[in-house]
């Protein structure tokens, strides 16, 4: 059956400019003709949003139940690409039972700004965590004959003007930050679609950029799958499809399609860009079809449990001073805070999701207690901060007295749903007033309180001194009620860590004072130095560092090796031991540097991790791989990956700030040679490897055969040797410096 789908060449000029975009808001265009089916595609990422009635991009109109797992930032914190590929696969049978044929996810751009309305959806800060968490769930999904959709690709770190505005980076950044997760995610995973941003990059649409959507992504990275608009995203797509945007979506009323006619029939379009697209669409329909039946109902109970699992391992334990948590079963708690009553369990826009059920800690907490659990809501999530209301004071007052008559106040704290969204940014990284003011109130009424955080993005913890245990629990999808209180209890013991630093003030995160840009651009100033990478580049101090997390128990470290392995990438090994008394899980990380470059080096980069479960007492080896490749920097003077020869540092460590081991590795370089011209320097002649030793001799004999002044040498470092020959009293003549420049470039 699969083989009677046709190949461009079957279809008219017509047809194939039709199969090119959409038919409606989800699904292709069939050719009946020709046989050609049309598929679905739909969101994505954190569960299956398949609209039947009114169809929108927004999330506003209704969609089938299906289970809302946690978003990234929750799933992402788990730093378990094993546990992420099994709700990948879980999505994608969910996806098979509604006839789905791409999962439009996972999004994997850099948390730029703790302010992007949409972090709640993406991974990290870092790249290589986004790039194997979002490997990790395009293998779930492809696994069971779905397709993934990476996106956004490239560049789209913020919501606000998304649609035109130019996120303006250099090269490096851009390389070793924005495009490195997709880089990976293509390469180790390759993801049937990749899904184009809105943005313009360097001033070029993503949608219409020969560069980004061909040259790089695939005559680089080699991807060999289709490329999808996002929703609405296309400028001009006559432009855009010699550029390499395959797929038009949502549907465009023909009117687009009609532009592609003309513009073949006039020449200003060669026909086999065309066919190049709709044999894309074509092979894209072939997959889909060979996907294998599921056949429903869902499996409610079993997702639901998984999700349940996938919240535990999401939760961040970030403070636990004096062991109250976890929770005696018979203590007496008082749950405040409406969040316990009211989830917050997932963010607004198109990746929202119409769940199966829905937990609330309060119930769950009343499930696994064996104590008294009063509740009292502490404020409304529409007062916003009116803190001083007559309604807010009676909410306090009601909160105070269930916790001065409780053994622990465990207070739900977070974000209002209309505060992050697609669409928009956020404006500060503030909790509400009136959550603030009650926090306050209830604290003084009983000092072992415990924080448990409702939110997609950061937010400021003025209270983190204050207050002895504070858990990060995100947004955790629709079980997030029941896997909070696992952890609460001990139930579960929380493994996750930061995938995003919590900084003290937004005014110290990185691209402060360059988000999100005006008049259609936005500089990416800070450069290589996002997230953590600036935070120690500047040694600042910050509320909880990226790979931050706590247990219930403690680890030790051991030693750490490295070793160069004949592949060039490098084997870290490290002992870790559980050293306290519960089991639990380590998430240990291995962060690289290069102390003495040619390059602006942060001063540490994450590049492999893994997570080891460990009983009470048990040691285990931990060994990761850190590939060569990771280690490279992206040269701007011969436009590729260069791994710089030298002796690297690892630390093998529990958070970003929590190194437990080092150790150093001597790396052979890449072989690296720029031709010599009359641009180069006096340093990079004297470094190059054939000509600088002749010249050092031969600039000690002009001093007499004595030593060099190495002052002197320093000061003459950056003279262009061009200049030289024309500069007074230096004697060095033009023909001296062609000889050189000759004699270093045969070498
Ligand atoms: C979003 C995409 C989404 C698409 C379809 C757009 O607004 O940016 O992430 O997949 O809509 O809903």
């Amino acid at each position: 059956m699969t083989d009677a789908i046709p190949t461009a060449a079957d279809l008219t000029l017509g047809e194939k400019a039709s199969l090119t975009s959409g038919a409606d808001f989800w699904t292709t265009k069939s050719v009946e003709r020709a046989g050609v089916p049309s598929i679905m595609m739909t969101d994505g990422p954190h569960g299956l949003r398949k609209q039947t009635e009114a169809a929108d991009h927004l999330g506003l109109a209704g969609s089938t139940p299906a289970t809302c797992f946690p978003p990234a930032a929750g799933l992402g914190s788990s730093f378990d690409p094993e546990l992420v590929e099994r709700v990948g696969e879980a999505i994608a049978v969910e996806a098979a039972i509604e006839n789905v044929a791409v999962v439009l996810g996972p999004g994997i751009n850099i948390k730029r700004s703790p302010l992007c309305g949409r972090n709640f959806e993406y991974f990290s800060e870092d790249p290589f965590v986004s790039g194997v968490l979002g490997a990790a769930m395009v293998r779930g999904l492809q696994s069971r004959g779905v397709g993934a959709s990476l996106k956004h690709f490239a560049a789209n770190n913020q919501e606000h003007d998304r649609m035109r505005v130019s996120a303006d980076v250099d090269p490096r950044p851009l390389r070793e930050i924005y495009l490195r997760g997709f880089e990976r995610v293509v390469e180790d995973a390759q993801p049937w679609t990749v899904m184009c941003s809105y943005n313009r990059i360097n001033g070029v649409f993503a949608s219409e950029d020969p560069w980004l959507l061909t040259s790089v992504l695939r005559d680089e990275w080699g991807f060999d799958g289709l490329v999808v608009s996002d929703w609405g995203a296309v400028n001009d797509r006559v432009a855009g499809l010699p550029a390499g945007l395959d797929l038009e979506m949502p549907a465009s009323g023909g009117l687009t399609d009609a532009q592609l006619v003309a513009a073949v029939r006039e020449g200003r379009l060669d026909e086999a860009a065309l066919d190049t697209a709709a044999d894309r669409v074509l092979d894209l329909v072939r997959k889909a079809r060979r996907r294998p039946v599921v056949e429903g109902p869902l499996g409610v109970d079993a997702h639901h449990a998984l999700a349940r699992e996938a919240a535990g391992r999401s939760i961040v334990l970030l403070k636990n001073d004096g062991a109250v948590l976890p929770l005696a079963r018979d203590a007496r708690i008082a749950v405040i805070g409406e969040f316990a009553r009211t989830p917050r369990y997932q963010g607004a826009g198109s990746s929202l999701i119409n769940p199966t059920r829905l937990d609330t800690a309060l119930d769950e907490l009343r499930a696994l207690s064996r104590g008294e659990v009063s509740f009292a809501p502490g404020f409304t999530l529409d007062a916003g901060t009116a803190e001083d209301t007559d309604a807010a004071t009676a909410l306090r007052d009601e909160a105070v007295a269930a916790a001065s008559a409780a053994d622990v106040a465990v207070v739900f704290l977070g974000l209002p749903t209309a505060d992050e969204s697609e669409g928009f940014d956020r404006e500060s990284i503030d909790l509400p007033g009136d959550q603030l003011a009650l926090l306050d109130a209830v604290l003084a009424a009983n000092a072992r309180t415990v924080v448990v955080l409702s939110n997609g993005g950061v937010v400021a913890l003025p209270f983190a001194d204050r207050v002895p245990a504070i858990v990060e629990a995100w947004l955790l999808g629709q079980a997030g009620g029941g896997a909070t209180a696992d952890v609460l209890y001990g139930v579960v013991n929380p493994s996750a860590k930061l995938t995003e630093t919590i900084p003290l003030r937004l005014e110290d995160n990185p691209s402060y004072g360059n988000f999100p840009g005006e008049f259609g651009h936005v500089r990416y100033g800070e450069g290589l130095l996002v997230g953590y990478r600036w935070y120690d580049a500047k040694d600042l101090e910050v509320a909880f560092p990226f790979g931050h997390g706590l247990s219930y128990t403690t680890f030790a470290y051991g030693e750490a090796s490295a070793a160069v392995t004949v592949d060039g990438d490098i084997e870290v090994a490290v002992a870790v031991t559980n050293t306290g008394p519960v089991a639990g899980r380590e998430v240990v990380q291995v962060y690289t540097s290069l102390p003495v470059s040619s390059v602006q080096r942060p001063p540490r980069e994450l590049k492999a991790f893994a997570s080891v479960a460990l009983e009470p007492g048990e040691t285990r080896e931990v060994v990761v791989t850190v590939r060569r490749k990771d280690l490279a920097y992206w040269d701007i003077r011969t436009g590729g990956w260069v791994v710089e020869r030298g002796a690297y540092a690892i630390e093998v460590a529990a958070s970003s700030r929590d190194v437990r081991a080092t150790t150093t590795v001597d790396i052979e370089g890449d072989p690296i040679r720029m031709p010599l011209t009359l641009d180069s320097s006096v340093g990079e002649v004297l470094a190059h490897p054939v000509v600088g030793p002749f010249v050092r001799q031969a600039m000690e004999s002009m001093v007499g055969g004595g030593q060099l002044d190495e002052g002197l040498v320093k000061m003459m470092e950056s003279f262009p040797l061009g200049r030289l020959a024309r500069f007074p009293g230096v004697g060095v003549t033009s023909e001296m410096v062609e000889g050189l420049i000759a004699m270093g470039n045969a070498s």
